[in-house]
């Protein structure tokens, strides 16, 4: 079986940042997996579609293309806010759920990030990480990135951990097995070396 790691947690802990740095470092491939949720929501607002209307989300779900997956107001707040309702749709996570598991199983080894990788995607992942920091710190983070107001980010974030945590399919949680990794006081170096600590010591094991 090739190696598989699965790195969750909410929004703007670091996973993204995490998840690069270790499969660069382990030369394995990297999957962020809230783009393709991202990229459903994107398309859906450029084509005015309502994100509440499931059977349309899941329509999008089921025929996402490459060139959906590069759009360009992926990485904002619209984007993400946007991603985290559709993202509570079964039919949804149904439609995207088999790439995900091909992408897992790539020859030379699999990072994938998101909210569910470890307990539903991959429960089977060699490695599984659960990125945490404080709602400020991430909030600060985000809002650095994308030159906005933090107070207003905070209010963002701490709206969509509530939504991904509480909705009924697949939500956000850590695995009973996986290392909780809080970057709040962390460096990137420092949490990107704790995270590959992890991974070398289970690739000693496998
Ligand atoms: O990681 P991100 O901020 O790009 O994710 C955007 C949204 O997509 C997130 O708020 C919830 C959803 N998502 C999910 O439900 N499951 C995943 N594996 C990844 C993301």
């Amino acid at each position: 079986m090739e190696f598989c790691v699965a790195i969750d947690g909410p929004a703007a802990a670091g996973k993204g940042t995490i998840s690069k740095a270790v499969a660069k470092q382990f030369g394995f491939a990297h999957l962020d997996t809230g783009a393709l949720y991202r990229a459903v929501a994107a398309k859906m607002l450029e084509d005015d579609e309502d994100l509440d209307d499931a059977g349309a989300a899941s329509r999008v779900a089921r025929f996402l293309t490459e060139e959906d997956m590069s759009h360009a107001d992926l990485r904002s707040e619209r984007a993400g806010s946007g991603a985290s309702r559709i993202a509570g749709v079964p039919a949804v996570r149904r439609a995207l759920l088999e790439f995900q598991r091909d992408f897992s199983h790539r020859k030379g080894g699999a990072v994938l990030d998101g909210r569910d990788i470890g307990t539903v995607v991959r429960p089977d992942a060699n490695v599984k990480i659960y990125v945490t920091a404080s709602p400020e710190a991430r909030a600060a983070r985000r809002a650095a990135e994308l030159g906005t107001d933090p107070a207003e980010v905070l209010q963002q974030l701490i709206e969509r951990d509530k939504r991904d945590a509480e909705r009924a399919a697949a939500p956000m949680k850590p695995a009973a097995d996986a290392y909780l990794l809080d970057t709040t006081d962390l460096s990137i170096d420092a949490a990107v070396a704790e995270a590959a600590a992890r991974i070398d010591e289970a690739l000693r094991r496998s």
